[in-house]
């Protein structure tokens, strides 16, 4: 068996946690692979809503296992939060969930770190969700981290030596005032550490590649997207993580030649939430009405998300960074208003239209735009692509022939049964 791969096109948002829900029927096992609490991932079923930060999107599927991998990292704080969360809920997933030892641990250091980097950087600051990610990694590749399998040995003595340099660095070189903040949170740390440790904690690259060697298929679902990638997004404006496919064999340890589907996850429009070039945002009122319909306010930070038309350039690149087998497009309901709709196709960068991502997206890269006739009816309660009205056809079929890729799924409204399959 190879594991497919779900993963966001676009600067995350996608809806890739709702769809993870959807598809988990078909899969054994559920697998995250990269980045952290930035993530916040929404699913909708029977009057049920729940946004997930660190747990994979196939714990309300009975019979699932889900696995957090060494490529994440996690803070305990959250991890708790999430659990109380589900509980509250009535959904013990206790016996469903399997962490990898390897992970790595977000400290209540490297969330003061991540605020006290972003004040220093005033004007030019990230945007980030300021959940600790960018310290954590740092720390990771840097070799000084801790991680989960620490706190089964000696980990005391690695948390407070962490710690301490983190301090000073607070105290020293960003002036940061940070003691109050850090006892409570330290705190809930321990106590989210207390509950980590009642679960299973395991080495799960090799369960996974059992699993795969026995036959059992595994779903691995990306956080953020791939404009937010490490190396290919738009740096520095981007997360501290391979979002990208590739990101999955490293975030699970699964080998490249066990890779099979690769489904990439696309709003029928554009969103960016935090600081970036994003050339086809609308920071107008057509921009308006998309946060307005599309409810564009961020899962894990509240924040009002930036909306733009659909980017067939960035979309391109990012089909060709993950070899993308078949697209998914959300939200498509959220075009239902507008009688015509804008898809960009190419840059024009002083003068020149190119169809070629530029290696930096800065104001001189205009958007070159095609038009569509837009549907103007509601599309949330088509439940078969056969009711499709025919402009809803010919925007996905303008995506397919401009793409090359097929889109198998298109979403019509935030709920499980609004997850519309298409059929050649
Ligand atoms: P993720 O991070 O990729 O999992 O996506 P988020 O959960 O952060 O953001 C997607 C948002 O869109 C959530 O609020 C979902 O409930 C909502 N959503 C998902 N699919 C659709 C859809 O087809 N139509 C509409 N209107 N909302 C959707
Ligand atoms: P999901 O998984 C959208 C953005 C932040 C910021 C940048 C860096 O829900 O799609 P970080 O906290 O990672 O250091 O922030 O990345 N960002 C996201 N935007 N969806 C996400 O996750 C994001 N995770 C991080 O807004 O611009
Ligand atoms: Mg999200």
């Amino acid at each position: 068996m190879k594991a497919d791969v779900l993963l966001g096109l676009q600067w995350g948002d996608e809806g890739k946690g709702k769809v993870v829900d959807v598809l988990t029927p078909g899969y054994d096992i559920i697998a995250r692979f990269q980045g952290g609490p930035n993530a916040g991932h929404t699913l909708e079923f029977n009057h049920i809503k729940q946004v997930l930060h660190t747990i994979p999107s196939g714990v309300f599927r009975k019979n699932k296992i889900n696995v957090i991998g060494n490529g994440v990292v996690i803070d305990p704080i959250v991890f708790r939060k999430e659990i109380e969360s589900l509980a509250a809920k009535g959904f013990d997933i206790s016996g469903q969930l399997m962490i990898s030892r390897k992970a790595h641990l977000i400290l209540p250091t490297h969330r003061l770190l991540d605020m006290a980097s972003e004040q220093a950087r005033g004007e030019t600051r990230i945007g980030s969700t300021l959940k600790g990610i960018g310290p954590t990694y740092r720390d990771k590749i840097g070799r000084e981290g801790l991680r989960v399998g620490d706190i089964l040995t000696d980990f005391e003595e690695k948390y407070t030596t962490r710690t301490e340099s983190h301090k000073q660095l607070l105290r020293e070189y960003y002036h940061f005032d940070f003691e109050e903040a850090f006892e409570a949170c330290e705190r809930e740390w321990f106590e989210g550490i207390t509950l980590l440790k009642t679960f299973t904690l395991a080495d799960t690259e090799h369960f996974l590649n059992e699993m795969l060697a026995e036959g059992r298929s595994v779903l691995a679902e990306g956080a953020q997207g791939t404009l937010l990638d490490i190396d290919f997004g738009s740096y520095p404006f981007v997360t501290s993580s391979s979002t990208i496919c590739a990101g999955a064999c490293i975030g699970l340890g699964i080998a490249p030649s066990k890779i099979g589907r690769v489904l990439g996850i696309f709003k029928a429009y554009c969103t960016r939430v935090g600081s970036g070039p994003f050339p086809t945002e609308l920071r107008d009122e057509t921009g308006e009405a998309l946060r307005k319909a599309g409810n564009e306010f961020g899962s894990t930070t509240g924040r009002p998300r930036r909306c733009g038309w659909l980017d067939l350039v960035a979309l391109k690149y990012a089909i060709m960074l993950n070899g993308v087998t078949e697209m998914i497009m959300m939200k498509a309901d959220v075009l239902d208003q507008f009688e015509i709709l804008r898809v960009c196709v190419g840059y024009e960068i002083n003068g020149e239209v190119t169809e070629a991502f530029p290696f930096e997206l800065d104001d001189r890269v205009k958007p070159v735009y095609v038009e569509l006739p837009g549907w103007n009816t509601s599309l949330t309660g088509i439940r078969n692509a056969a009711d499709f009205p025919e402009e809803l056809r010919r925007y996905i079929r303008f995506i397919e022939e401009e793409t090359g890729v097929p889109v198998t799924i298109a979403s019509v409204g935030p709920n499980r049964d609004q997850t519309i399959r298409i059929t050649a």
